[in-house]
């Protein structure tokens, strides 16, 4: 329990300075990776991982809101509460899963998780839900009571989806490795009719490749592809939204990797689910944020003192290119939330800032396209949320074809780079920017490359700026505007 806590209020407080005001946060207290989302009777449901008592994760409970545009929403009563012999523990509870229906019923898969022994037990267990509100435990849980041979702990995060005229689980875990650490895996089962459930094979084997464990792992076909996601922990290029495109053999519970790549390249993109919107487009939601073992995540940021922690990304679309390259960009509603205030066109810009001024400094979009031949020095600097030289900054180095997201001289809680390549095939490129008091989303070309971060700036942190460092450079149009908010 964080010792700040003094009251969990239902309503969500607006005036705190961190508060995100269009991406989605629980009413109160910790919230982290989505689950559950899914279209059910004219409702999206979106369920995450909430601990209602403060500010720091425990206990897991599944908090729940419903929305009819993905953008809005409206919260529920929480949909599941750790009160279970095989989940009722302060270091464990109702651990990640994932919603399906069926024959207008819907059913909740999520990871029981409790200490036995000072060994942690994680059991797949179910909860069933005529209307989408209340949510009964099965009472023969679990349906899945133990892990694959090898598997010592991490055994969590059931999938749920249909193929082939059945139904499937993915889990992720981690068995123990030659070198006596873990090793990720993410094992597949099938079924008939979702209460029982029988191993098929390991679809995903990290080899000492990819990570020791996998958390949060998901599948799904596009087009005639077979899309494996999951969030290894330990990646040793830290890669902590990785996709693979593959082919799946059903019949043998063998797949086939033809790529592999990455949702996400900043620091705060963890355990995205994704899910069909009415239209059957597949889109996903993951959580901003990170654990303790990444090296620049330092207690989840400062928001507890504004009585929450914990944000979702924005709702995005998934597009598979020919070239197996996934595009990720926000669902074409998140348009309805945003105010255009000013569009420049072929603007100079040089040494000396160029401010784009927007009505709320610390709720906006920023649109630039750009011809790299115009570039002529062929660096540009974009800063946000700054005051003088302070700024979060990003730097688009053409030459070595890098993005870089800056946080070194910009707030008083976590300092560090990350980048990723922006190579693009044409000399057009077009960056989005969403920036929301303390959540910030680019876009490259339209999701070839996204990147999300955390920022904490103070009050008077409000320009936003472009500059080269040197001689000039021509933008083709700069857009900004406003975002309304979703509350
Ligand atoms: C991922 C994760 C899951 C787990 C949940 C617990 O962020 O560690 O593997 O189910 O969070 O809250």
């Amino acid at each position: 329990m964080d010792g700040k806590i003094t009251k969990i209020t239902n309503k969500r407080r607006t005036d705190g300075k961190w508060r995100p005001q269009y991406h989605f946060t629980a009413p109160a207290a910790w919230l982290n990776d989505p689950n559950g989302l899914i279209y059910f009777k004219e409702w999206y449901h979106l369920f995450y991982q909430y601990n209602p008592y403060g500010c720091e994760w425990g206990a897991m409970h599944w908090g729940h809101a419903v929305s009819k545009d993905m953008l809005h929403w409206k919260d529920m009563p929480v949909a599941l509460t750790p009160d279970q012999s095989y989940d009722n523990h302060s270091e464990g509870g109702c651990f990640s899963g994932s919603a399906v229906e069926k024959e207008g019923v819907l059913y909740l898969f999520y990871s029981a998780t409790v200490k036995e022994s000072g060994k942690v037990k994680q059991t797949q267990c179910m909860a069933i839900s005529m209307d989408g509100i209340h949510f009964m435990k099965y009472e023969k849980n679990p349906v899945i009571e133990n892990p694959p041979e090898g598997v010592f702990e991490d055994f969590r995060d059931p999938k749920v989806f249909w193929a082939n005229d059945k139904w499937y689980m993915v889990i992720g875990g981690s068995v123990v490795g030659t070198n006596g650490g873990g090793d990720g895996r993410i094992f597949l089962y099938e079924s008939e009719n979702l209460y029982e459930w029988r191993y098929k094979s390991a679809v995903l084997e990290s080899r000492g490749q990819m990570g020791t464990m996998f958390e949060c792992p998901d599948m799904f076909a596009m087009n005639d592809k077979w899309i494996l996601t999951c969030s290894p922990m330990n990646h040793p290029r830290f890669n902590k939204a990785l996709y693979c495109v593959g082919t799946m053999d059903f019949q043998k519970g063998t797949y086939q990797i033809e790529k592999v790549g990455n949702l996400d390249y900043g620091f705060d993109y963890y355990a995205p689910q994704s899910f069909l919107d009415k239209n059957g487009n597949r889109v996903l939601i993951a959580w901003q944020n990170g654990w303790p073992w990444m090296p620049w995540c330092k207690n989840w940021g400062p928001t507890g003192v504004e009585n929450w922690r914990g944000s979702l990304s924005l709702p995005r679309q998934l597009t598979l290119k020919n070239d197996s390259q996934i595009l990720l960009y926000p669902v074409k509603e998140v348009v309805s939330l945003m105010k255009q205030e000013s569009v420049d066109k072929d603007v100079q810009i040089g040494e000396k800032k160029y401010y784009i001024n927007v009505t709320d400094s610390k709720c906006y979009y920023v649109k630039l396209k750009l011809n790299i031949k115009k570039l002529e020095s062929m660096f540009i600097e974009i800063g946000f949320l700054g005051n003088g030289e302070q700024a979060f900054v990003l730097n688009l180095d053409f030459i070595g074809k890098i993005m870089t997201f800056d946080k070194q001289n910009a707030d008083l809680y976590g300092r560090g780079k990350v980048n990723c390549s922006i190579s693009s095939d044409t000399e057009e490129m077009e960056f989005d920017i969403f920036v929301d008091h303390s959540c910030v989303e680019v876009y490259v070309n339209h999701g070839m490359r996204c990147m999300t971060v955390n920022v904490y700036p103070e009050e008077k942190q409000k320009e936003c700026w472009i500059r080269t460092p040197y001689k000039t450079a021509i933008i083709d149009r700069i857009e900004s505007g406003s975002m309304h908010s979703i509350w």
